[in-house]
């Protein structure tokens, strides 16, 4: 037989593996896990665990039984769309990006997310490890004890939410601003993981430069929903403008 045959029925067997777990990803996705799975050593990837308007998580593991999550972003909706313009306009990192393709998009997209993390990563703040991106696929750490994915603070039994919590997730907060000098953009409840009583952020492909015009707004915003679930359940919080000022003013970012 011809060997380029060969191995193209080869690859197209691999991908219909890949398919098995999710028969909705596309042939051009299904090649990207494939990839990262060769880079990481993956043994097998297994069924999604969470779905979103705008990625599905899938946790997958090594030879050595290790976990890792593959978020695999979908090729856009036009709402998603739409807010991912939103945020990429003004961000002078995706300076020449068209933002007409939606392909490129979506893995403008994915890379974003995969920088955040590496920027965060590096100046200390607690998120998933970044390891791989290959195209609209970004392989992460898995938080949890795989394949069962860690609490959600919103999930979290409200007798282990305290004010040494929120303290907690507001240094990583702090340290997301001064240091790795972003604003997070998208922080809620259901965008913090907490890991043995640590709080890891995730979900961070909208995050912004301190630079970016809508940062103060960002950051009010992130502030004020951390605030209102912490309030609810009794808890003191701090003064959002003043706050938010105040990091962006340490990060460099505000001179008044
Ligand atoms: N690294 C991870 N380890 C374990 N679970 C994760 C990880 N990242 C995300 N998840 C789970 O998947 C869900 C969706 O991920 P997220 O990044 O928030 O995407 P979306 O844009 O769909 O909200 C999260 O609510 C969380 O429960
Ligand atoms: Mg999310």
């Amino acid at each position: 037989m011809n060997p380029i045959v060969k191995r193209s029925q080869r690859r197209r067997k691999d991908e219909d593996n890949v398919k098995v777990v999710d028969s909705a990803l596309d042939s051009r996705t299904a090649q990207a896990i494939l990839e990262i799975m060769r880079k990481l050593r993956l043994r097998r990837v297994l069924g999604s665990i969470a779905s979103g308007k705008e990625a599905r998580i899938y946790p997958a593991i090594d030879e050595a039984e290790k976990y890792y999550a593959l978020k695999v972003y979908y090729m856009a909706t036009a709402t998603s769309k739409r807010s991912t313009i939103k945020y990429i306009q003004g961000d002078p990192r995706f300076d020449g990006v068209s933002l007409g393709d939606t392909k490129e998009l979506i893995y403008t997209w994915a890379k974003k997310e995969f920088k955040n993390l590496i920027r965060m990563a590096g100046a200390g703040v607690r998120v998933p490890q970044p390891f791989v991106l290959v195209r609209n696929v970004v392989a992460m750490e898995f938080l949890g004890d795989g394949p069962a994915r860690a609490p959600l603070l919103r999930e979290l039994d409200p007798s282990l939410i305290d004010a040494a919590l929120y303290l907690k997730l507001i240094e990583q907060v702090e340290l997301t601003v001064t240091k790795a000098r972003l604003v997070h953009g998208d922080l809620s409840e259901y965008n913090v993981v907490i890991v043995r009583g640590e709080p890891y952020l995730i979900d961070v492909g909208q995050a912004l430069p301190v630079e970016h015009d809508k940062a103060e707004e960002m950051l009010i915003r992130d502030l004020s929903n951390l605030n209102r679930f912490f309030e609810r359940l009794g808890i003191e919080t701090v003064e959002v403008e003043e706050t938010a000022k105040d990091l962006l003013k340490r990060a460099g970012s505000l001179t008044s």
